[in-house]
């Protein structure tokens, strides 16, 4: 690795990150139903019918990955809260052994010297609040809210920082548009509503948050680069569209209290009505912004209703999902969160990272020369970020382990450390030794 811990400001953090249902194992400790439970259950929706009922076993091997991040020189360990698994209905009951294993989670993170960053939610809503029409529900931002305030007052106190929501463009457009993602709806009128309910959620998870004294809240979005496939204007209009969508909708609610006009031009009509009431509760003031950042698409016009735009094959190398790699859209977005958005808060890299097919050599070691390149390559636009004057305070890497990729299973492997889905034995890759380096010098 050609980056060194020197190489970026005193206090700069560096990280790995995780979700729940991607590496728990959501059959045990007796966590509730889930829709992507639903969603993987039903054929066509996942490749190889994979769910998340093992997954990496972390739920029993939490003390050894964690023993990984420290092991590499991290600073940061983020991770997410199962919803089913606090409050198997959703609402009501805590399951006291969810509870009880985000706690030991925590003071795992602490006595290892990790600061743990908290994220409410990463996708598996609960199936009875499914039932109940979800993220279309207007309800689910005090569903939610309660959620947060039983997490916050069992760990809150412990936690390094707290975000309610990770990436609300998958939550509401991938899974209510493209219906890639559980619930796997493609419904126009679901998708403003879930878009809307997702900002509303947040918000009213960061009061609660709040009320119960959790400090260095912030909020994770991705971003994705729309490169225009030409230079006609109807391209041009298709490319803006896409940004607005995926990277202007959900940062314009919080930051600016209003929705980009190219989203309102086909998403007004299925709005809530009173939307507009609702920017008090979701422009909560918060700590730092994250970043989730991995590749661009290249958008064309297309024929047909809003949004009239369609993903093209791009030119670029790319990664084992099929994802072009361009580490300048991380520049790009970074500089645009702080001059458009956060307005001067601390941007953190909450994930980045990239699929390899990584195999076991014979000697016992995973080659992927390709990911320590990746991660450098991106380490230099964040370094470029801040000689530029953008606040960027840490980076974290998608992910720690390889892990249950949503609809994709678990064929790509996102990890620093390749897991052995016959034996769950961890290996750390090459990668992982080249940064744990980068970190120590
Ligand atoms: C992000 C998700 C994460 C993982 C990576 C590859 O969008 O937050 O769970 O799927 O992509």
């Amino acid at each position: 690795m050609q980056h060194r811990r020197s190489d970026f400001p005193t206090g700069f953090l560096f990280g790995a990150a995780t979700s729940s249902y991607q590496i728990e194992g959501h059959a045990h400790g007796g966590a509730g139903r889930t829709h992507w439970d639903d969603f993987a259950e039903t054929p066509g929706n996942v490749a190889g019918a994979e769910t998340g009922a093992l997954a990496c076993d972390h739920y029993h091997r939490y003390g050894a990955d964690l023993d990984l991040v420290a092991g590499a020189g991290l600073d940061v360990y983020r991770f997410s809260t199962s919803w089913a698994r606090v409050l198997p209905e959703g609402r009501g009951a805590p399951n006291p052994d969810g509870l009880d294993f985000y706690d030991r989670l925590v003071d795992a993170c602490l006595e290892r010297g990790l600061k743990p960053a908290l994220t409410l939610y990463h996708w598996e809503l609960p199936s009875a609040l499914a039932d109940l029409g979800g993220w279309r529900n207007r309800d689910v931002a005090d569903w939610f809210a309660d959620f947060a305030d039983v997490v916050a007052a069992r760990i809150g106190d412990r936690v390094w920082s707290a975000a309610p929501i990770n990436e609300p463009w998958c939550v509401g457009w991938l899974s209510h548009f493209a219906g890639v993602h559980a619930p796997g709806l493609r419904d126009i009128r679901a998708t403003a509503r879930a878009m809307h309910h997702v900002l509303l959620a947040h918000g009213r998870a960061v009061q609660a948050l709040r009320v119960r004294g959790v400090g260095n809240v912030g909020g994770v979005f991705n971003c994705e680069y729309a490169d225009a496939a030409d230079q006609s204007p109807e391209t041009a209009r298709a490319a803006e569209t896409y940004d607005a969508i995926y990277n202007r909708f959900f940062l314009g609610g919080i930051f600016r209290r209003e929705y980009p006009e190219p989203v309102l031009a086909g998403l007004a009509p299925h709005l809530p009505g009173g939307w507009e009431r609702d920017f008090d509760t979701i422009a909560q003031p918060l700590d730092w912004v994250g970043l989730n950042y991995y590749t661009r698409k290249r958008i064309a016009a297309a024929p047909g209703a809003w949004p009239a735009l369609a993903e093209q094959d791009g030119p670029l190398p790319k990664t084992q999902v099929g994802w072009e790699i361009y580490p300048q859209g991380l520049g790009h977005f970074l500089r645009m969160i702080h001059h458009d958005y956060a307005g001067g808060l601390p941007i953190y890299v909450t994930e980045n990272g990239m699929a390899r097919d990584d195999t076991i050599g014979p000697d016992g070691s995973v080659a992927d020369p390709e990911r320590t390149a990746y991660l450098d390559a991106h380490l230099a636009e964040v370094r470029g970020a801040i000689d530029a004057g953008v606040p960027v305070r840490g980076y974290f890497v998608w992910s720690l382990i390889d892990n249950f990729e949503w609809a994709l299973g678990y064929g790509p492997r996102f990890g620093l450390v390749h897991v052995d889905y016959a034996d769950l034995k961890r290996r750390p890759k090459a990668s992982y030794h080249a940064l744990a380096a980068a970190l120590s010098s």
